[in-house]
């Protein structure tokens, strides 16, 4: 019997086949868990629904995929229906993940010290607020022993250079998983945030993963990146009963990367080029 067998919850924040989220809810299906999904709404204008079909082509064929409906983290409303929705499909939830994250590209280009005030607003709440918008509308349908998770980088926690205004938000999502998880634990919730090591994803990318891809190779103790699959299960942990006891914990899936108080093996890199 798989881990996740009678277990039902929501998933927010699949793109495509490469988020961090289908990774994480492939993996929960697997082992026997039914899932509603959203995505991000489509323009009027976009006939074919792009944003819609890319998230369909990942959930067909799965019969554990049970819904998939817009959702756009700004709108109250919208947070609103989404619930509403799975309320009705589902009742009560076991699990519900958070794998969203925003900034203007412009923003992220820029040195911190020239985030603009719009941009910070937005990056701030599309990728922290919405965690309290969303906890507080989920409550209501979440059973007595159930399970939250949000995606957070090592960015929050100390200064990555071009990271910049996303690590802010960082910073913010891993206070608000702590003070959710103190808000919730009389009501058996409990709120966890997984910190990735860089992968190729859509906002991975547009956040510079891109060169961040080596330095682990070098510098992790595993002397490599971590993968889709990995983050998968290490995200499915946080959901399910085998995480039972673990609240407010930001837990590190990045090859012990975040353990590191020298570059380490990247040294004998330098060393090399330079004799
Ligand atoms: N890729 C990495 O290297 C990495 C590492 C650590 C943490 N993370 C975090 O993982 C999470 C998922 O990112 P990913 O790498 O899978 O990329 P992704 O682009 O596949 O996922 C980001 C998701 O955020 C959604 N989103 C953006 N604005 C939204 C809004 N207004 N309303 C609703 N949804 C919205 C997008 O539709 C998308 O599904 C993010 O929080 C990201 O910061 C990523």
């Amino acid at each position: 019997m798989g881990q996740f067998e009678g277990k039902k919850g929501l998933i927010l924040g699949v793109a495509n086949d490469r988020s961090i989220a289908w990774a994480i809810a492939e993996f929960i299906m697997r082992e026997g868990g039914e899932c509603g999904f959203t995505h991000l709404p489509d323009a009027p204008e976009d006939l074919k629904r792009k944003n819609r079909r890319r998230v369909a082509q990942c959930t067909e064929g799965y019969e554990r995929a049970k819904f998939l409906v817009p959702l756009d983290v700004r709108d109250d409303s919208n947070i609103a229906a989404v619930m509403d929705q799975t309320a009705s499909v589902f009742g009560k939830i076991d699990f519900l993940l958070h794998s969203i994250a925003y900034a203007d590209r412009e923003d992220l280009k820029r040195d911190t010290v020239e985030t603009s005030r719009d941009g910070f607003r937005l990056a701030m709440e599309i990728s922290a607020y919405s965690l309290i918008a969303v906890t507080n509308a989920a409550k209501g349908i979440m059973s007595e022993r159930s399970a939250i998770a949000t995606m957070t980088y090592f960015g929050g926690e100390k200064c990555v250079p071009g990271y910049n205004v996303m690590g802010i938000c960082k910073a913010a999502l891993d206070a608000i998983v702590r003070y959710l998880a103190h808000d919730l634990g009389p009501r058996g919730i409990r709120v966890n945030a997984l910190s990735a090591g860089p992968l190729k994803t859509l906002a991975g990318s547009a956040a510079g993963v891109g060169s961040m891809l080596g330095l682990y190779a070098h510098m992790a103790p595993l002397g490599r990146n971590i993968t889709h699959e990995e983050v998968g299960k290490a995200g499915a942990f946080l959901l399910s009963d085998h995480s039972d006891g673990i609240t407010g914990e930001i837990l590190h899936i990045d090859g012990g990367y975040n353990a590191m108080g020298s570059p380490g093996r990247l040294l004998d890199v330098i060393h090399a080029a330079q004799s």
